[in-house]
């Protein structure tokens, strides 16, 4: 199952590859992030690698402060506002520092608003959520108000009626769990409260309603982009309208506002495929389009796991994400077999995270369908084998 691409396609790893021809191999690869990137983007990124548009230079080469470069970014912002609907009472800002950083930036950001009361409450659905959690309690009161951790966060707490403060200035939840696969399939009753959402494992797979929220972020790397890349919708009220004392310029989303995410060298690469992959995602029709793909895509590993003897899938089936896919056999060293023998057959990183054990299927938007019937398929020999 390696790729050719004197073919452009995905071969048996035995297969002949065209004589004389320079290939390179290609694998499904299953990551939860660094993560698959759609070849088209892959392909068009090389094509203007060394000459970008006649420029005679690479994106990564070109001044962030040329024309050219201002026309990428705007394109790329232009593009994702269209893709999700973004209001224009929204603000775009293309950010360093990772999803990480956006959890110090949140609490420093929003409860130092006039008025804010520097109380925050947290859903605690995995090992991200607890991260933003426990950076939060550095600078506010967080309080956690709902947790999935006695089943190994395995299910999406009831979020109906959970005991939000009154002076909450905001509700927090992780929406998809990258590690342990879940993802809130309804958003919480926040009781009034502003919603601040981190989308980083479902970015882009499917619509989001972005008024539902006052904050909606997310890491690209995982199904946008490559690393390094932080994407922030922030709803303009919740951007001081004044330098905030004691927090650092580059934490403020003030300044990145005033400047379009350009007050420092934004990761200018970064921003560049990202803006590639919103297009292609335009030209698949959308993420509504995308979210019937990924239904599809994920139905077919979740209905194998339904049905398997040997594989077990470690999620409450009504709130299993469609982006991670984590699955175990129950005897951890037939899981290292098969994690070693995935991989010789072309099945790449298919071992679960380092916290949980077991495996984990990463299927975002530029997994193949073929990639996951690939999967199927060898889980399906390897039962039978074992
Ligand atoms: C849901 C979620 N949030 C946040 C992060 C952290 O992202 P970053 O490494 O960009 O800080 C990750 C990383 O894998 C993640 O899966």
């Amino acid at each position: 199952m390696l790729y050719c691409a004197c073919h452009a396609t995905y071969r048996g790893a035995t297969r002949n590859h065209e004589k004389g021809k320079n290939h390179m191999s290609r694998v499904y690869n299953f990551s939860a992030g660094p993560a698959v990137l759609p070849e088209d983007v892959l392909r068009e990124c090389a094509d203007e690698m060394l000459d970008y548009r006649g420029c005679g230079m690479s994106v990564m080469e070109m001044s962030h402060r040329s024309a050219m470069y201002q026309k990428i970014i705007d394109d790329a912002e232009a593009d994702l506002r269209d893709l999700m609907g973004i209001p224009s009472n929204y603000k775009v800002l293309f950010l360093q520092g990772g999803a990480s950083q956006q959890f110090a930036a949140i609490p420093l950001n929003i409860c130092n608003l006039p008025g804010a009361h520097k109380k925050a409450d947290y859903i605690l659905t995995g090992m991200w959520a607890k991260k933003a959690f426990q950076e939060a309690g550095r600078f506010i009161d967080a309080q956690a108000v709902a947790s999935s951790a006695d089943e190994t966060f395995s299910y999406i707490p009831d979020c109906s009626d959970l005991p939000i403060r009154d002076d909450a200035d905001y509700v927090y939840i992780c929406e998809n769990n990258t590690i342990y696969g879940t993802v809130y399939h309804e958003l919480p009753n926040t009781k009034g409260k502003l919603l601040i959402s981190d989308v980083s494992s479902m970015f882009l797979s499917q619509p989001h309603d972005v008024e539902r929220y006052g904050v909606i972020y997310g890491g690209v790397q995982k199904n946008v982009g490559p690393a390094g890349l932080v994407i922030s919708v922030i709803r303009e009220d919740l951007i001081a309208g004044e330098d905030i004392a004691d927090v650092p310029t580059m934490l403020q989303w003030k300044t990145q506002a005033d400047a379009g995410s350009m007050y420092n060298t934004p990761n200018c690469w970064a921003i560049y495929v990202c803006g590639k992959v919103f297009k292609w995602l335009k030209g698949k029709g959308g993420l509504a389009a995308m979210k019937e793909v990924n239904e599809a895509k994920a139905k077919i590993l979740y209905d194998f796991l339904d049905e398997s003897e040997l594989f077990k899938g470690t999620v409450r089936k009504q709130d299993r994400s469609l982006m991670n896919v984590p699955f175990v056999t129950g005897d951890a060293d037939l899981d290292a077999e098969f994690v070693k023998e995935s991989k010789a057959a072309g099945l790449e990183n298919l071992k679960g995270h380092r916290s949980v054990g077991g495996m984990r299927a990463s299927i975002y938007n530029a997994m193949p369908v073929e990639g996951v019937e690939k999967l199927v398929a060898f889980m399906k020999d390897f039962e039978a084998k074992h």
